[in-house]
């Protein structure tokens, strides 16, 4: 295996030409940092679980008895949480395995895809896709994906159940490559599948992996001499021929694995394996420790900010409020870019231009210990707050840093916010301000008729939005569906074209929270007649916060 980049080309730091605190360096280096993305069902539950296993970050009485008992420990920890008033259930996950500190951010799926899903791929530096081989590349896969590659994030693919029925897996792979344009380079190829699924040859290292369904642990693996070798036609007569064949066919056909290529977003290993069943699970977590990068550089907008330089900064990529009604309490996920966070640091929120006290911060381990007492580069950790945090706020040690590359997306869903009392319109204004600030929903405000539009890309948003009208601002809002299929942010080339534009289009225009202008298509075929008919204009999909 090629070894894994170090944390920066050079130790030191080129402002001073000081050495980084070599500390820093040794854990800023040990940091895996990622994300699992995929469509609903395709198995990231279980994936998590496993790979929590392996770090020991759950533990199970007795023996791993498949997904009911899994299930059983996940669900106690969620209560512990309970009783704790706090609700960031894996949110994100902080494990030791094999000398590095990994930490696996959750991609709220399902019901509960939001902002918050795309948000929190921006705070990660590798990502693994699970691929459901019945059913291929899925509409949720694709969206993910696309998020990941605004940043080049390195992207590893575990193609998984190849214990059932599945499709071929030349077939797989062409369609990941086509439909996310992403180059594949398998590094394990499965040999059968179903009912006759015996394991997995190892390109790589030439080694064939044993699948046994219920595995506990990692599989018994044996080193081949060459795949000519007779002990294959003795224990697979009827799965050795496809698998000689499909063994050149992949060594004509595609590329070898390059880590350059897997560093850029280019080329992504891939994995077959089956989750449940424990089986290339360990596989996926090795090349991430062997492979992934550690946290490297980010742009803070005024420079690049090194992960090991001495000084604490980092940006919030994701607000969770405390549902409950007593407390206005959020809590701010926070990515550290650099330096270590100790309890009771004082730091400067820099859009604020305020020094505040950094104590009593969360971490999420999955054990007894909650409050952090150390955090690098590549950590979460979890800031308990008023809302005076808001998404893609920075915190530093006095420097006026802005790490990019937080955006806002196009709002697939909207809602047009009516009140019940109509003397609660000053609350309900302030309630949808403060929220849209924070990161919780999109609002906008229609030039034309005023009304207040709100958007998000899951459901769940408009329905904690809702919730949090009412405990927190005590206002009792209706979300009406609106005729508005998507939005885009505009850019002008000059105030003229821009008055020109506002006297046409005014009623489907509309300012964000932060002022910027915004069209509102009632179809995909206004939003393409408008683009046609103003070339000089140019519609985003998605904007920076700040
Ligand atoms: P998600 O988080 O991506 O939504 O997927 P999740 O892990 O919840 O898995 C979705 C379903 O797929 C689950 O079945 C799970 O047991 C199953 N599954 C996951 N990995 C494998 C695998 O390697 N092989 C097979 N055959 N199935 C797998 P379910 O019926 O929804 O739940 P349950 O009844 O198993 O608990």
């Amino acid at each position: 295996f090629p070894m894994s980049t170090t944390a920066s080309e050079s130790p030191h730091d080129s402002r001073t030409d000081n050495p980084f605190p070599p500390d820093i360096q040794r854990d800023v280096a040990k940091r895996r940092t990622f994300a699992i993305i995929s469509h609903p069902d395709a198995g990231k539950t279980t994936l998590t679980e496993k790979l929590l296993l392996f770090g020991g970050a759950i533990q199970l009485a007795g023996t791993v008895k498949g997904r009911k008992s899994a299930r059983h420990a996940t669900s106690d920890w969620m209560e512990v949480e309970k009783q704790r008033g706090i609700s960031v259930t894996s949110s994100v996950m902080q494990f030791e395995y094999h000398g590095h500190t990994v930490n696996l951010l959750d991609t709220p799926g399902h019901e509960d895809f939001s902002e918050d899903t795309y948000r929190v791929l921006t705070a990660v530096d590798a990502a693994v896709m699970v691929i459901d081989a019945a059913k291929g590349v899925e509409a949720q896969t694709i969206k993910l994906l696309n998020v990941c590659r605004m940043r080049d994030t390195p992207i590893i693919t575990f193609v998984n159940k190849l214990d059932r029925e599945v499709r071929e897996p030349f077939e797989l792979l062409e369609e990941i490559e086509s439909v996310l344009g992403i180059e594949c380079a398998p590094i394990t190829w499965p040999i059968g599948m179903g009912k006759t699924f015996r394991g997995v040859y190892h390109l790589l290292n030439d080694r064939l992996l044993h699948f046994a369904a219920g595995q506990e642990r990692r599989s018994e693996s044996e080193r081949l001499d060459g795949l000519d070798n007779p002990l294959l036609d003795a224990q697979f007569p009827a799965e050795v021929a496809k698998l000689r064949e499909d063994v050149e066919l992949i060594q004509g056909a595609s590329g070898p694995f390059e880590l350059a290529g897997f560093l850029a977003g280019r080329q992504s290993p891939v994995f077959f394996g089956s989750a449940i069943n424990n089986f290339g699970v360990q596989e996926i977590l090795e090349a991430l420790l062997d492979w992934a990068p550690p946290p490297q550089e980010r742009n803070g907008g005024e420079r690049l900010v090194q992960p090991a330089e001495a000084e604490f900064s980092g940006f919030v990529f994701k607000i969770q409020a405390n549902m409950d009604p007593k407390h206005r309490d959020r809590i701010a996920f926070f990515r550290v870019c650099s330096g270590r966070y100790t309890p009771g640091m004082k730091v400067k929120h820099v859009r604020l231009d305020r020094e505040i006290k950094l104590a009593n911060v969360l971490t999420f381990m999955a054990n007894e210990r909650l409050l952090m007492e150390d955090a690098v580069a590549g950590d979460i950790i979890g800031i308990h707050n008023h809302g005076n945090l808001h998404i893609g706020d920075c915190l530093s040690e006095g420097e006026a840093l802005a790490f990019k590359g937080i955006p806002y997306f196009s709002p697939e869903l909207f809602r047009v916010a009516r009140l019940r009392d109509p003397l609660k319109s000053k609350q309900l204004q302030k309630g949808l301000q403060e929220l849209g600030e924070e990161g919780a929903i999109q609002v906008f405000e229609n030039l034309g008729s005023g009304a207040l539009l709100l958007g998000a890309v899951g459901t769940l948003q408009f329905e904690v939005v809702a919730q949090r009208l009412q405990t927190e601002y005590k206002v009792d809002a209706i979300f009406e569906s609106a005729d508005i299929y998507t939005a885009r942010w505009l850019t002008f080339p000059d105030d003229n074209t821009r008055r020109n534009f506002e006297r046409e289009q005014l009623h489907r225009m509309a300012k964000d929270v932060d002022g910027n202008a915004v069209y509102l298509a009632s179809t995909r075929y206004n939003l393409e007649v408008t683009r046609e008919k103003w070339p000089g204009v140019a519609f985003h999909s998605s904007r920076e916060h700040g």
